[in-house]
């Protein structure tokens, strides 16, 4: 634990607890994922069941993950394992989890990467979709390219990692997160400002009861979990670094808050100007890359925007996937008494070879389906947002409800006397609502899955 001892001392103030997790749960699964996964979910309605899982599901786990890591002061499969050992395997399975989402992540960091250059060089400015929609598929087919530019993303990850340069990142995040935000609202404001936007506010915020399915259920809760960072512990690893005095009821409430605003402005910023373009909502993953640049092109200063944006963008990632990969090297420092930096290198080159197939997964491996209709890509995404992480959060409500017990969390809660209004329903969520929720959930989602392999 000597090592993550280090790291919690470097961040002991609450500031820093807001700013690493902030910086965790805000990234590409704001910016990125949300409008296109709205954007194939049937707009209105995923927002509505997202926002009902964020409440009853989310939040809820937020706190709960935050109480587990201060109670214990250790990093996840720790805080498990002291409280009673036959749970370290939930700290394990983040582990896991963390090798998967981060091996599709960085793909998508390395296009963030291309397009930041493509805007530097002023390519990216027109509102012409034919062409947008070139820039995207010519690189994605290239798999040096990919490649190339997944790997850039993932080495600047590790040297993050390994330099113990997290502390700078996170002081600068005190910078580059509220400019963020400031320059998505003017995104949303021009992109609202756009002829026909109010289709896309329609299709965003007007729900059509009929679009529910279990697919959009299953997409929507495992949204929550990707986006709040929920399910694979490092919610509970960096809970641990906060310091006693602290006041986790606000600061669990913070996260989830700034995290939705984010998602729901970059739903704003991306949408409407898909439908006033004429753009198409359905497309998946490559919305914000097509549609955003077009608004940068109908925008005055457009080419300093795109790539102040994009820089941004960048570091809003880097964040996230920092505190993944963080989860995995201090398991192997922590259990297996690895050197920091040789299980970096060694994690770090696992993610990128795992990574490989899911860069080239919409180029030369188009055709190849790993399950069914999924390439890897598709894979690793819903293997870790549909299964993963929400079994994680099932086990951890049922760790911190009748493990731990909702009383021992509620004293850690409420450890200086804080007035926790809501205690009685947080309890009742996290012992009698998110378990059996969750779980059916993803027996469904396994059932799919499943139907995928047989078929
Ligand atoms: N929450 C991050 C994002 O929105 C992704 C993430 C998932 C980070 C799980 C850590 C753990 O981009």
């Amino acid at each position: 634990m000597k090592e993550s001892l280090q790291t919690r001392d470097s961040w002991n103030s609450k500031l820093g607890f807001i700013l690493a997790t902030a910086g965790s749960a805000v990234g590409l699964g704001n910016l990125w994922k949300f409008p296109y996964t709205v954007g194939k979910n049937g707009g209105g309605a995923f927002l509505l069941v997202y926002m009902i899982f964020l409440l009853l599901i989310g939040y809820p786990l937020m706190l709960a993950a935050i109480t587990l890591g201060r109670k214990t002061k250790l990093c996840a499969v720790g805080a498990y394992k002291s409280i009673n050992k036959n749970w370290a395997f939930v700290g394990f399975l983040g582990v896991l989890c963390g090798f998967f989402i981060l091996a599709f992540y960085s793909t998508v960091g390395g296009w963030v990467i291309y397009y930041l250059i493509e805007a530097l060089k002023g390519n990216l400015n027109t509102t012409d979709s034919t062409l947008l929609a070139n820039i995207f598929t010519n690189f994605i087919s290239s798999p040096q390219k990919s490649i190339l530019y997944q790997a850039a993303f993932l080495f600047v990850t590790y040297l993050i990692v390994v330099k113990g340069i997290k502390n700078g990142i996170e002081k600068a995040s005190k910078i580059m997160m509220p400019t963020l935000l400031i320059m998505i609202v003017i995104i949303a404001f021009r992109s609202l400002s756009l002829p026909n936007a109010i289709e896309g506010i329609k299709f965003l915020f007007i729900p059509d009861f009929s679009k529910i399915n279990l697919n959009v259920i299953m997409n929507a809760l495992g949204q929550v979990f990707f986006s709040l960072s929920i399910g694979m512990g490092v919610i509970v690893t960096y809970g641990s670094y906060l310091d006693k005095k602290e006041n986790i009821i606000l600061a669990s409430t913070y996260i989830p808050l700034l995290d939705t605003f984010v998602a729901l402005v970059a739903g704003l910023a991306t949408i409407p100007a898909v439908f006033s373009f004429n753009f198409e909502i359905a497309q998946g993953p490559s919305l914000m890359f097509i549609t955003l640049p077009a608004v940068f092109s109908s925008m005055s200063f457009g080419y300093l925007f795109c790539i102040v944006f994009f820089i941004l963008v960048l570091f809003a990632a880097l964040t996230s996937s920092i505190s993944m990969l963080e989860v995995c090297v201090s398991y192997f420092v922590d259990e297996k008494n690895t050197k920091r930096s040789t299980s970096a290198i060694y994690i770090t080159l696992v993610i990128f070879l795992m990574g490989i197939p899911a860069s080239l997964s919409m180029g030369i491996l188009k055709d190849f389906k790993l399950l069914g209709s999924l390439n890897f890509f598709d894979f690793y995404d819903k293997l870790t947002s549909n299964i993963f992480l929400p079994l994680g959060g099932f086990l951890l409500a049922i760790f911190v409800g009748y493990v731990l017990t909702t009383k021992v969390a509620l004293e850690e809660i409420t450890i200086n006397n804080e007035k926790f209004i809501l205690s009685d329903i947080w309890c009742f969520l996290i012992k009698y609502i998110v378990p059996p929720l969750v779980f059916i959930i993803l027996i469904n989602s396994l059932k799919e899955l499943f139907i995928l392999i047989t078929n």
